[in-house]
């Protein structure tokens, strides 16, 4: 698969099989958040590898439509001081990473944690820590179900505007 067309064909997937992720794999995905640049390149942030099914379990309560997540084979949260978070690094961090894991053939799929304080406890976050997003990563099952939000994207006549608004 070409750069281009992972990026493009690259659609968040809730459906996954028991198989491990394998290390080499993992590797590269970790290596592909890695490479990408913070602001200020303050790098603040870290990733949490999540595959225990207890602590899934737990995390699975931090999010309000996360009730699926336990079934990943790993859960990547990304962690950083509440004082000094970006989620535009870390929005820039998981693109690369599911890019990079949809090109090895694995399913992802990103999640919001509403709920801090269960997310820090799950995980075992210093107080002043966050961890406002995961990513859940997996071998897809063979047939994918449609997700119940599916639809077209915006039409890029609709997305895009040259120089001003109107
Ligand atoms: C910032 C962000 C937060 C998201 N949070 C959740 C979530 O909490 N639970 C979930 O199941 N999907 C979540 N998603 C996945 C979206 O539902 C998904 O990106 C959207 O439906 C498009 O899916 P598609 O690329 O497969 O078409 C989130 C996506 C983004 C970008």
């Amino acid at each position: 698969m070409d750069t281009y067309q992972a990026i493009i064909s690259k659609r968040d997937i809730r459906h996954y099989t028991d198989k491990p992720i394998d290390d080499e794999v993992l590797q590269r995905v970790l290596q592909a958040g890695r490479m990408a640049g913070t602001a200020k390149n303050e790098e603040n942030n870290r990733f949490i590898l999540v595959d225990d099914q207890g602590v899934q379990d737990s995390l699975a309560l931090a999010g309000d439509f996360a009730a699926w997540i336990g079934s990943s084979a790993l859960i990547i949260g990304f962690a950083a001081p509440a004082s000094s978070i970006r989620l535009f690094d870390v929005g820039r961090q998981a693109q690369n990473m599911m890019v990079a894991a949809h090109a090895e053939g694995l399913a992802t799929c990103p999640v919001t944690l509403q709920h801090p304080d269960k997310a820090r406890a799950a995980v075992g976050l210093p107080d002043d820590w966050e961890m406002p997003m995961v990513i859940t990563l997996g071998w897809p099952v063979e047939e994918v179900p449609d997700s119940p939000l599916k639809r077209e994207r915006v039409s890029i006549d609709e997305l895009v505007r040259r120089n001003t608004w109107s």
